[in-house]
Parts: C-alpha cells; sequence; structure tokens
C-alpha cells in the first residue's frame, strides 16, 4: 500500500465515527477540534495535552507520537494481516490486543502498572483491564477497519481511590479510536462475528490478562475450534512493525539514551569509595526520574568487585571498596522506549594496571562490533552474541530472529563482556575478581551507525576524569 493511500485512509479515520446521543458527540468532537481544552483535568487516566500541557502537544495520545501515528501503525498491521489473509482464502479479520492487569506485590499493594508494550504500541492507551478489537469492515476495500477499545468503566468509588479513569468517551477523544465501550461491552460486541468466515488474529500462550482471556476469549476460541477454523498469531505481525523504528520512535529512543547518559556522569561523578551499592542505584534512578524518565527500564545490575561476574546480580546491597570497580547496568524508560547501557568504572577514580588492560581489551572489541553494525552485516557479526534488539521493550521483539541482516531503522545493543570470577584459578591471577561489560545502544542507518549513547564516556581517560570532578 502505499504512503499516499495511508494518508488517505487516515483522514478517513479521523473523521470521527461517534455512537450515541448528540450532545455526546457535541462534548467529544469539541475536545478533540479545541485540544480538549475544555475538559476538567480529573477527566482522563493518563497524562493528556491539557491535563499535562508540559508533556503532551495537541493531538499527541503519549508524549511525542499523535494520533495520526498510531492510526498508521494499526493500517499497517492491518495491511500485513490482508495479505497473510489473501494466502489463507480469508478476507474478514478481527484482531485482539489485551491490556495487562494490574499486578499485586501484597494484599491491596500493586505494583507500578506497566502496560502490555504490543496493546500500547496500537493504541498508546495505559489503563490496566482493557481491550482492543480491531476489525475488518466488511464491504469496504480493504484495508479499512475499524479500531474499538474496551475500557474499565467509570466507578466514583475506585477513583477515589486509585483516581480518574479515562472512562468511554475520555478514551475516544485521547487516543482516536473509532469507538469505545466498558470491557463489559465486549461479549456482546464480538457477538456479530462469532458467525464462520472472520478470521482471529490473537495470542494465548500465555495469556497478557489470564481473567480477560478466560472470561473473554476462551468461549470465542472455543466456539472457533469447534468448527474447526484456526486462530492465527497477531504478535509476530506487530513485531515486525515495533523492529522498524520511525522518525519519532528514534527521537524518542535518542531522548532515553540521552537521560541515561547523564545519570551515568552524575552517579560516575559521586561514586566515591568506599561506596554502598544502594547509594549508586539509588542516585542512578533519581538522575533519571529528575530528567524526565518515567521510571528504570529494567533493575539495575549495581555490582561491585568480584559481584560484576553474576550477569543479573540486582541485590545492589553491599559496600564496594576502596580499589574495586563497580559495573553499573542502567537504562530508563521514556514516554514507552527504552535505553540499556553499561558501564565500567573505578570507584576510587583511578584504574589498576591490569584494570585498564582488561577494560581496554573489551572496549576495543566493543567499538569494532559497533563498526560492524551496518545493513546488512549477518555474516561476520551477529546480534545474539553481544546484543539484542531495542525498543518499547529491553530485549524487544523476542520473537524475531537475531539472525537476520541489520536494516535500517532497528535499534540493537552492543555489549560484549568479559566475567572472570576470583575462584577462577585458570585465569591470569591479575585478572580474577573482574567482570567488564560495555554495552551501548545503536540504530541502524544507511550509512555509519548511530550510536544512541555516545554521549556516555567510555574511554578510560574519560571515566577517571569526571570521576575526577567531585
Ligand atoms: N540490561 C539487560 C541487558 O543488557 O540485556
Ligand atoms: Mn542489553
Ligand atoms: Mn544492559
Amino acid at each position: 500500500m502505499s504512503a499516499q493511500t495511508l494518508i488517505m485512509t487516515h483522514s478517513a479515520l479521523l473523521n470521527l465515527r461517534i455512537q450515541g446521543c448528540r450532545i455526546c458527540f457535541q462534548r467529544k468532537f469539541s475536545i478533540i477540534a479545541s485540544g480538549q481544552k475544555n475538559v476538567p483535568p480529573r477527566y482522563l487516566g493518563q497524562p493528556s495535552p491539557f491535563t499535562h500541557p508540559h508533556l503532551l502537544k495537541t493531538g499527541e495520545v503519549t508524549p511525542g507520537l499523535s494520533q495520526v501515528e498510531f492510526a498508521l501503525r494499526r493500517h499497517k498491521l492491518l495491511s500485513l494481516i490482508h495479505q497473510e489473509g489473501e494466502t489463507l482464502g480469508a478476507s474478514d479479520h478481527a484482531v485482539i490486543l489485551l491490556s495487562h492487569p494490574t499486578h499485586y506485590m501484597t494484599n491491596d499493594i500493586p505494583f507500578p502498572f506497566h502496560q502490555n508494550t504490543n496493546f500500547l504500541y496500537l493504541c498508546g492507551f495505559q489503563e490496566p483491564d482493557s481491550i482492543l478489537l480491531l476489525h475488518s469492515v466488511a464491504g469496504e476495500r480493504l484495508p479499512s477497519h475499524r479500531a474499538v477499545l474496551f475500557v474499565p468503566r467509570r466507578n466514583q468509588n475506585r477513583e477515589l481511590w486509585d483516581g480518574p479513569r479515562s472512562g468511554v468517551d475520555g478514551a475516544v477523544a485521547l487516543t482516536g479510536v473509532d469507538e469505545a465501550y466498558t470491557t463489559e461491552e465486549f461479549g456482546q460486541y464480538v457477538q456479530r462475528f462469532k458467525g464462520a468466515g472472520c478470521t482471529w488474529w490473537y495470542d494465548n500462550e500465555p495469556p497478557v490478562h489470564p481473567r480477560l482471556n478466560s472470561e473473554y476469549m476462551q468461549p470465542l476460541l472455543d466456539a472457533k475450534s469447534q468448527r474447526n477454523k484456526t486462530v492465527q498469531s497477531v504478535k509476530r505481525h506487530i513485531q515486525y512493525l515495533r523492529l522498524f523504528k520511525s522518525d519519532t520512535e528514534i527521537e524518542l529512543m535518542k531522548t532515553a539514551a540521552k537521560i541515561t547518559s547523564e545519570a551515568f556522569i552524575s552517579t560516575i561523578l559521586s561514586s566515591k569509595a568506599p561506596v554502598d551499592e544502594s547509594y549508586i542505584y539509588a542516585k542512578f534512578d533519581f538522575e533519571c526520574r529528575a530528567r524526565g524518565a518515567d521510571l528504570l527500564a529494567y533493575p539495575p545490575v549495581v555490582a561491585g568487585g568480584n559481584r560484576s561476574n553474576t550477569l543479573h546480580y540486582v541485590k545492589n546491597n553491599q559496600m564496594i571498596k576502596d580499589g574495586e570497580m563497580v559495573l553499573l547496568d542502567g537504562g530508563c524508560e521514556y514516554s514507552g522506549y527504552v535505553s540499556d547501557v553499561t558501564r565500567v568504572w573505578p570507584v576510587n577514580g583511578r584504574f589498576t594496571g591490569p584494570q585498564s588492560e582488561l577494560y581496554q581489551a573489551v572496549l576495543d572489541v566493543q567499538k569494532s562490533c559497533l563498526s560492524l553494525c551496518t545493513p546488512g552485516t549477518v555474516g561476520n557479526y551477529c546480534p545474539h552474541h553481544v546484543g539484542h534488539y531495542l525498543g518499547m521493550d529491553v530485549h524487544d521483539t523476542p520473537d524475531i530472529s537475531r539472525s537476520i541482516s541489520l536494516q535500517p531503522g532497528m535499534v540493537v545493543t552492543i555489549e560484549p563482556g568479559i566475567y572472570i570470577p576470583e575462584d577462577d584459578t585458570t585465569a591470569p591471577p591479575r585478572f580474577r575478581g573482574m567482570g567488564i561489560r560495555i554495552e551501548d545502544d545503536v540504530l541502524i542507518t544507511e550509512e555509519a551507525p548511530v550510536i544512541l549513547s555516545a554521549d556516555c564516556p567510555k574511554e578510560l581517560f574519560e571515566l577517571e576524569q569526571i570521576w575526577a570532578h567531585h
């Protein structure tokens, strides 16, 4: 499908098809037309252009990402599905994505909510217990479709505790989908697709939201299997789209990497031996959030001395002594996009001879891997050995093979390391107890690779100089 067709289909999509009474219609229309200025701040369950004008511009669903970009993503997905549908002999399609539920760490105490990234990628809606349905519209030229959100109903009692929910009209106004209903209305709405002929695109292994899966999806899937119809996986198509970053996604990833780089510099500056790993953890977290990050992208590894040989060390509660190095593997999430960076430095500001020897060896390897990050370079350089895709998730698009050729628009990490436990008697004694990994985030382009985390110093002399600035 040409860009022109996509844009034209867009405009059609953005012509609101609002259901319901005239008053609702006028209110929703004026919300969108006016940049939603008239809506009271309690109206939505997530930041919006009118409640958080310091974060979002008019027309944006999440910071930096417009309703148009989300609509384009849905169109591209439906376009891929229609193409595959042709080979299956199917022309009517329904795509289902479930949001995440709220997870609890103990009775009544929720973990911070994090949305299912495939769901988020397609609509930007940040509330739990929601469903996105994309369905083709029969009789219209492909790839016409309708996007429908099913969202938690407004509930004064719950909102007293948890804060506002967007409700159905807030969800339409914010995201620009065609229609919204409450989650309970999903079962009723999809009755119309139960007949033969409609292909379902859905993943339930494992279910993203176990309750919604068993309450709403399982009955549908059971009915399908009775008719001997297969249900197709949709996530591989979404991952394929997510593999190639748009210009706006690249901007967000650059911001995430820049925040992380600056946070590293401040953290290195304030790590004077002896220092507690938990202090470095807290400092890095603070420096990321203070620069606008939403949260850390993963529990960071803050590993002093020999603990850096434990790849997933996240206890971060030991003292780092004078003469030891610390390995910090940390990154932040900014408007849904993440960074993932690792640096190692001595907490007394001076690399010893063996430390700098080993560090320089890893740095040389890392730089030569970086220089191989050009399109099509797969024979010499295989990312699964030293990196992974990066995007909305840290280990992004996990079902895409890491052996395919690199192509412009992909973002990968490059993170070679060397790990020498202190009790490894086969290693040269001077290197024992050292674990060194150097990790950067890299955008593949037609030309030279763009190192998104380039502001984060990694030369021996730079690390020593920063430290010396306390
Ligand atoms: N921080 C996780 C990783 O580097 O893969
Ligand atoms: Mn990584
Ligand atoms: Mn990492």
